[in-house]
């Protein structure tokens, strides 16, 4: 009987016994690649053009501006698109602003600045430039401080730029931006300004203007609510200066050869066209929603997230993995697990027993976390159905856990959305 089978089916037979069809929705919190909403999708279908198409030009403007409005960018700022996630973006940063003798600052402040710095040093012995690290507190958000003092202490102003991670996904850690631009005012240094947003835009407030932000960068994936695979670099003047004397070994990644009226030298070839109708269909959801209103909705979800969390710690197998409340991301959550819990297993078990996919830990979080990303497309109805199936996960896998905190949650979006309505009149 078997061997009368075709081979299609047998193949299937031997597949690994995960349901191929899931049906309703999926729900998504990993805290990148995040839901594409349908608008984008459909945006990404449209046929390809002729590059001398003049829909091509609208386009690229169409992104170039909106992305302009979304940073608050100076009118002196060029946006540039590479075909690239962000580890692609950091090359595109730290290969512009590498020059022979000088050094780069990397704020600590959790896994992604580890693996930015990390990236740069592996480029460092060809192009001449240095990594210095502040040091970092796991579960505090960057030490301002200690960036201060790195630049009081280079006297010789070899320091060409202080980086910093605006939120590090790896803890859902938020560090406060205009504490650090403070700082390197009050070293008086002429250090460029370099911020990596892409876990934090469009979730978080930021304005490139006025907190003196020269370089910042991010991509497609988490609050753009785009498929992976588009990075972005907003560059003022000064950093585009700074390039332009100090040439350096790149092409692709070149800001100089890219500042261009030229399409096919803005993108150092052909423009990535689906992903830029993608992101011209993201912009305009963010501007139909209002950035104000975007960002009060991921505080709302976030606020939400945390309320749960507080009230499952009270058993004590898990807490909060931020140590300072204030500096909690409006993006993703990391929840930290008592020993002998396995976050992994607890994932496997909420994505395929109860359809809701969270993020486990990353680097030396590995094992030690579990993260609920409640970034971009996202409302109450996801996120309390993501909570309720944390818990139900928590339950399947033994994990002791306080009663009532998806009921928080409900209690904090209810008075978040505008509280209780008057009691209904009797008779
Ligand atoms: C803050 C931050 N920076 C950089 C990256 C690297 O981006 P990618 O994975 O697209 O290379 C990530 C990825 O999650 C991130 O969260």
């Amino acid at each position: 009987m078997h061997q009368d089978l075709p081979e299609r089916l047998l193949q299937r037979a031997a597949a690994p016994a995960v349901n191929p069809r899931i049906p309703g929705i999926r729900s998504l919190h990993s805290p990148g690649p995040t839901r594409v909403p349908d608008a984008v999708m459909h945006a990404m279908q449209r046929p390809m053009m002729d590059l001398m198409d003049p829909r091509v030009g609208a386009l690229i403007r169409a992104c170039e501006d909106g992305m302009r409005a979304l940073l608050a960018a100076p009118p002196d700022a060029h946006v540039l698109f590479y075909a690239a996630n962000g580890h692609g973006m950091w090359e595109a940063v730290t290969a512009n602003l590498s020059a022979r003798g000088r050094t780069l600052l990397m704020a600590g402040g959790g896994h992604f600045s580890d693996s930015w710095a990390m990236q740069t040093e592996v480029l460092g012995p060809a192009t001449g430039t240095t990594v210095q690290r502040t040091p970092h507190a796991e579960g505090h958000p960057t030490d301002v401080a200690a960036i201060e003092q790195a630049l009081r202490d280079d006297t010789a102003h070899r320091i060409a730029a202080v980086l910093v991670v605006h939120t590090d996904t790896s803890s859902g850690i938020t560090s406060e931006l205009a504490a650090v631009r403070r700082a390197i005012d009050a070293a008086g240094h002429p250090a460029l300004f370099v911020v990596d947003l892409v876990a934090s835009l469009a979730a978080e407030p930021f304005a490139m203007d006025s907190l003196g932000v020269d370089v910042a960068m991010g991509a497609s994936q988490k609050g753009l609510m785009c498929p992976p695979g588009l990075g972005w670099v907003a560059v003022n003047a000064r950093a585009l200066a700074f390039a332009e004397q100090h040439a350096g070994a790149r092409f692709y990644w070149d800001w100089v050869r890219r500042v261009s009226d030229l399409q096919y030298r803005k993108f150092c070839g052909t423009p990535p066209l689906a992903h830029l109708a993608g992101l011209e269909a993201a912009l305009r959801l963010i501007d139909e929603e209002g950035l104000a209103n975007v960002q009060a909705r991921h505080a709302r979800l976030a606020g939400a997230v945390h309320a749960a969390l507080a009230r499952w710690a009270e058993a004590g197998a898990v807490r909060p993995f931020c140590k300072v409340a204030a500096a909690r991301s409006s993006s993703v959550t990391a929840i930290e697990v008592r020993a002998g819990i396995d976050p992994e297993a607890l994932r496997t078990v909420a994505r395929e027993r109860f359809q809701v996919a969270i993020a486990g830990g990353l680097g030396p979080l590995a094992g030690r976390v579990f993260r609920i990303g409640h970034l971009g497309d996202m409302n109450e109805a996801t996120i309390l159905g993501a909570l309720a199936g944390v818990e139900a996960a928590m339950v399947v896998q033994g994990i002791p856990f306080g009663d009532g905190g998806v009921a928080a949650a409900a209690r904090h979006l209810v008075e978040a959305t505008g509280g209780r309505s008057a009691p209904a009149q009797e008779g």
